[in-house]
């Protein structure tokens, strides 16, 4: 399609007429026209349509008198189309046959003399023969009606003719907005084709073909047609005109761009400055070494940035992406330097004792050393909290002079904080992994994840599922940050992995690590520690000197015993701490210059004890007996109460027990009952009363059932009246047969008991071997008793019944004396 301007601007009509003067004169003869006739307007090449408005150019002298004597006589003009442009003064055989009756709107005269007619489209006609003796042509003509019958052929025609004509408006560069609308508004199929007809880009002849076309169906086929043809022109070109844009390209191209973004910049106020950041952008990425994938979608980003106004929020954003990129240590690696016998120096010099774990990491240094490239298992190390774990990744690193990072996983439950956010998050950022990355500044730093056992999961996915990939050799050399988009290199971090319980830590992640134990220790590792390295390292962060102030040992331990009770040494580090501040305090007011610490000023700066010999208070009375637990902050020892209430001879259990502590409670008391007559208990105590056992202490988990041994100690206590010893601790599963089962956990009870006072320690016979785990200065510290039956745990915990009193918690209705 064409401008229809355009395409009838240029007309010019024919007419065989007298001179131009005599035309434009006003005595124009009156007209005497029979029945039927009608003066026609040749034209080279322009075809009206009926319901078209459109100037027509008359120029022959000819085409003049026509004009003017229709106009004058207020009659409608034929305008035909010539077969013949070239013909000056066509006869029938030069002309169409079809044309369009029109009425003349406006006659203008310009002053350069050329004539100009705006007419309107009516019908169309035929010509039935040429009429002679008139100065111009006439014809009889037959007018063609049109018979607009509606059918849904002809709706479904109509409707492809709109979408059509929409689309081809569409690929048209400065379609005026009127075209569409006329499009849209015009019901009539005929009137909308000869509307299509007029405006698209075809030759005159294709488009009398379109006018000859009397049946509407017919035409609007002719016209699809057409347009298809149209409309594929039409996108060729639009490809073409954007092909020849693109070809324009290269530095050329670059150049007219950078030009024009310079001006809009200098408008702005922008000017040089963002010029010189891009470069030192695109010299900071060529810098980094990155991977190719990498640099590629840096340099593509920083193009955006380029185009980006520097305010807006966009060009922010951009900027923090290549930051990351640019900062993170793509090539940066530190040489490994492995020295064995200076590696146990260091381990030495952080930590005290623990010698099978230093054993095992100076082991895992050497394989590193002699084989730098091969797979090495990820180390995991398991213990309670203030062992050491996370300062033993930092001696690690130190060692392999490596930089060290800290990964903490506690509370993590979305796959994001792993593996970051998309860009497309508001304030998205890295994952955590990167994020360390980017702080140790080397691509084969120590990491440790610390905490692995409080990892969550969400519906936000699975963030051990993340772990896993960073941990497998196989996919971490392209781990792929969901921020960063493009891969990174993780293979040659080396992870360790800490936690306080393995249990926890989902199995597939378990089964790729190699654990390495690191239990509490005892009251005489702890004095060791304290001495040697925590009061050093606390003097330091104080800035007191060795000189200013001492702590004697027995102070030392005496916060071991009475203002800490853990398996590691945080607290201890604490209270530490809290003295030498208080000491620090003294010497800045200029009080002292020296102080000595002892345990009798313990009370003044730490406050009162916070744990007391509980033991020996809670197990004055029968009924009450210690066992050891395991938890995960290294093991504790637990009171197990029982009393006897009024009622029909059911237990009652309360301390939020599990079921299987619940069940060996169960196994404990039917064992009692089994064995009531060759204990010395009445059968009715049995039955008259019921059994209340109580597990205090909230924080330990208690599950399991290795206090059976204690359960049942303390039930024969509440029945015989005999008391339990109150220096004695015991752990083990009974069966009802009264044999006594091994349980798990032996080391961290023992150093449990230990820690509390114990001084003997009742253990399953089948335990024995784990006896060789129990630290040195644990063994020494207590006595042994190893139980293969109830009957061992009952001579050794119970005291003789002579020094029992009555047993003083039966309700005075139902107390009864023991014979036992
Ligand atoms: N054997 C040791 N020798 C010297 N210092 C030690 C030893 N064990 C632990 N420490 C010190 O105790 C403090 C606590 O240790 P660390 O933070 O490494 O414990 P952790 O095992 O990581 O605990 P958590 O499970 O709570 O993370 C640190 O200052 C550490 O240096
Ligand atoms: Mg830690």
């Amino acid at each position: 399609m064409n401008d229809r301007e355009q395409s009838l601007k240029t007309e010019d009509a024919t007419l065989q007429a007298e001179a131009a003067a005599e035309a434009a004169s006003a005595h124009v003869p009156q007209l005497d026209l029979p029945e039927g006739a009608v003066i026609l307007l040749p034209t080279r090449n322009a075809v009206l349509f009926p319901g078209i408005v459109a100037p027509l150019m008359v120029g022959r002298p000819q085409s003049k008198a026509a004009a003017q004597a229709a106009a004058q006589n207020e009659r409608p003009i034929g305008v035909l189309l010539q077969s013949d442009p070239s013909a000056d003064t066509p006869g029938p055989k030069q002309l169409h046959s079809v044309g369009t009756l029109a009425d003349i709107m406006r006659y203008v005269t310009s002053p350069d003399g050329s004539h100009h007619l705006v007419v309107r489209g009516t019908r169309r006609f035929k010509v039935i023969e040429l009429l002679e003796g008139y100065p111009f042509l006439v014809a009889r003509v037959e007018e063609i009606g049109e018979a607009e019958v509606y059918s849904t052929e002809l709706a479904a025609r109509l409707h492809q003719l709109r979408e059509r004509a929409r689309e081809a408006i569409e690929l048209l560069p400065n379609a005026p907005p009127e075209l569409t609308g006329a499009i849209d508004q015009l019901q009539s199929p005929s009137q909308l084709a000869d509307f299509i007809a007029n405006v698209i880009d075809i030759s005159p002849a294709e488009k009398q073909a379109l006018l000859e076309t009397f049946d509407v169906a017919e035409r609007i086929d002719k016209l699809l047609r057409e347009m298809a043809q149209q409309i594929e022109v039409l996108r060729l070109s639009k490809q073409i005109g954007e092909q020849t844009q693109e070809s324009l390209s290269g530095r050329q191209r670059e150049h007219i761009l950078r030009e024009q973004l310079r001006q809009i910049q200098k408008e702005l106020g922008e000017g040089e400055d963002g010029q010189a950041e891009m470069e030192e952008l695109r010299e900071a990425i060529d810098k980094t070494g990155m991977s190719e994938e990498a640099e590629k979608q840096a340099k593509k980003e920083l193009k955006r940035l380029e185009r980006m106004p520097e305010a807006s929020a966009e060009h922010g954003m951009i900027r923090t992406y290549l930051d990351w990129l640019i900062e993170l240590p793509w090539s940066k690696l530190s040489a490994d330097q492995i020295d064995i016998a200076e590696a146990r120096r260091i381990l030495d010099e952080d930590h005290y004792g623990l010698p099978k774990v230093k054993q095992r990491i100076l082991e895992y240094l050497a394989v590193r050393k002699l084989n730098p490239d091969g797979k090495s298992p990820i180390l995991c190390f398991v213990g309670p909290p203030g062992v050491g774990k996370t300062s033993l990744g930092q001696s690690i690193a130190r060692a392999m002079g490596r930089k060290f990072g800290r990964i903490s996983l506690g509370g993590v439950h979305d796959e994001a904080e792993i593996r970051g956010h998309r860009r497309t998050y508001i304030g998205a950022l890295p994952g955590n992994i990167v994020q360390a990355l980017r702080k140790t500044e080397t691509r084969n730093p120590v990491f440790m994840l610390d905490e692995m056992d409080k990892l969550g999961a969400s519906f936000h996915g699975d963030p051990s599922a993340a772990l896993l990939e960073v941990l497998d050799p196989a996919q971490n050399s392209t781990f792929r940050d969901n921020y960063l988009g493009v891969p990174f290199d993780l293979s040659r971090v080396m992870f360790i992995g800490t936690t306080n319980v393995l249990d926890q830590i989902p199995g597939p992640l378990r089964d790729r690590m190699e654990v390495i134990e690191i239990p509490g220790y005892t009251e005489e590792e702890k004095v060791e520690i304290a001495k040697r390295y925590l009061v050093k390292r606390q003097l330091e962060d104080t800035g007191l000197s060795p000189e200013q102030c001492e702590i004697t040992e027995d102070a030392i331990r005496a916060i071991i015993g009475y203002y800490t009770r853990e398996a590691g040494v945080r607290n201890l580090e604490r209270e530490i701490g809290a003295i030498l501040h208080r000491v620090a305090m003294k010497v800045a007011e200029g009080e002292e210059s020296h102080l000595r610490i002892e345990e009798k000023d313990l009370h003044d700066i730490l406050g009162p004890r916070k744990f007391e010999n509980e033991v020996a208070m809670r197990t004055s009375v029968p009924g009450v007996a210690t066992g050891m637990a395991w938890t995960p902050t290294g093991g504790d020892i637990l009171f197990i109460e029982c009393a006897r209430v009024p009622g029909s001879g059911k237990l009652i259990l309360t301390g939020q027990l599990g079921d299987v502590m619940k069940e060996s409670a169960q196994a404990a008391l039917s064992l009692v009952k089994a064995r009531a007559e060759t204990l010395g208990i009445d059968p009715s105590l049995l039955q008259k009363a019921d059994i209340h056992l109580h597990v205090p202490a909230g924080a330990i988990p208690k599950d399991g059932p290795s206090a059976g041994v204690a359960m049942f100690i303390a039930l024969v206590s509440l029945f015989t009246g005999r008391t339990v010893k109150n220096d004695v601790a015991m752990t083990g599963e009974i069966s009802l047969r009264g044999l006594v089962l091994p349980i798990g956990g032996v080391k961290n009870k023992v150093l449990a008991a230990v820690r509390a006072g114990i001084t003997t320690v009742m253990l399953p016979e089948r335990n024995k071997k784990d006896f060789e785990d129990v630290p040195e200065a644990a063994r020494g510290a207590v006595n042994f008793v190893w139980m293969s039956t109830v009957d061992d745990a009952i001579a050794a915990a119970l005291a003789p019944s002579s020094e029992t009193a009555e047993a003083p918690d039966l309700p005075d209705d139902q107390r009864h004396t023991s014979n036992g």
